[in-house]
């Protein structure tokens, strides 16, 4: 499918991860979207996203921290699934499914991309996976228990790096798509915040890498860093810049060479 890069760049800046749902359901028309989203949209193979239309009752865990506190009343959730032998699972899984998430968000969904808490056997009790597939991540929809955290009502501050502790190359200073497009990954969301993204700029081209090979909350953060490769293909799109990506070896992710 194409992106539909102006209302998923949009909702980059209206996205935050909730965790207290009203366990309202919401109506057929927007979960018939987000289906249709999950199974067209998958540019990378290897990778599939599911809307799960059961509440995860027993699905999310809980834990003590800023970060992790327990998903509760969702009405429904989508899984991330993998082919653990496919190359590039992790950063391609991030890159649909943020592109799952920002339709979500658009629609006025709330979403939370959970990698470490939650119970993958409950996860299978409700959803069929084959034997060489893994869940990899999982997000509830709904809408937010307190309105004041409802999509486009929530005025929650990101807290990002500096893109100055991000780039660790820039062969060329011309491309003028290129900050606003690092601006866009920057404030991409990541398992704990951690944000392990970092680039390299080229003459026609940004290298999205990863700071560590660690997982770290049984979460790649290949993962993460495919989330931010959607983010700066969105900027570089709403921007007129077409491109394409050349997934690499890690410490590096991907190249996006401009076409
Ligand atoms: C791949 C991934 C895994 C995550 N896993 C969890 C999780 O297990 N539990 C949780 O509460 N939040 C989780 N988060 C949410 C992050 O904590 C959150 O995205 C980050 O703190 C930035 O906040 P924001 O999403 O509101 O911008 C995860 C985020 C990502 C991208």
């Amino acid at each position: 499918m194409e992106i539909p890069a102006g209302l998923w760049y949009n909702a980059i800046f209206l996205r935050h991860s909730q965790r207290k749902y009203s366990g309202e359901v919401p109506e057929e028309h927007v979960t018939t979207r987000i289906e249709k989203v999950c199974a067209e949209f998958s540019p990378f193979p290897g990778v599939r996203s599911i809307l799960v239309r059961e509440p995860a009752n027993d699905v999310f865990k809980g834990a003590v921290g800023q970060y992790f506190f327990k998903v509760t009343e969702a009405p429904y959730y989508i899984a991330f699934i993998g082919d653990t032998n496919a190359p590039n699972v992790h950063a391609s899984a991030g890159y649909i499914g943020e592109g799952v998430i920002l339709e979500a968000t658009t629609l006025g969904l709330n979403t939370c991309w959970v990698g470490g808490f939650f119970k993958r056997e409950s996860v299978m009790k409700q959803i069929d996976i084959k034997d060489n597939e893994q869940i990899l991540a999982i997000s509830p929809i709904g809408y937010s228990k307190e309105e004041a955290d409802r999509v486009g009502n929530s005025a929650k501050k990101y807290r990002r790096k500096d893109l100055a502790e991000l780039i660790i190359s820039q062969e060329s200073k011309k491309g003028k798509w290129i900050s606003p497009a690092l601006e866009a990954a920057r404030v991409a969301p990541s398992a704990a915040n951690r944000q392990p993204w970092r680039f390299q700029i080229g003459e026609d081209s940004i290298t999205v890498s990863s700071s560590s090979k660690r997982e770290g909350f049984g979460v790649s953060r290949r993962l993460d860093c495919g989330i931010a490769m959607l983010h700066l293909e969105l900027d570089a799109l709403v921007n007129g810049i077409k491109g394409s990506w050349e997934f690499l070896k890690y410490p590096q992710v991907a190249k996006y060479n401009i076409t």
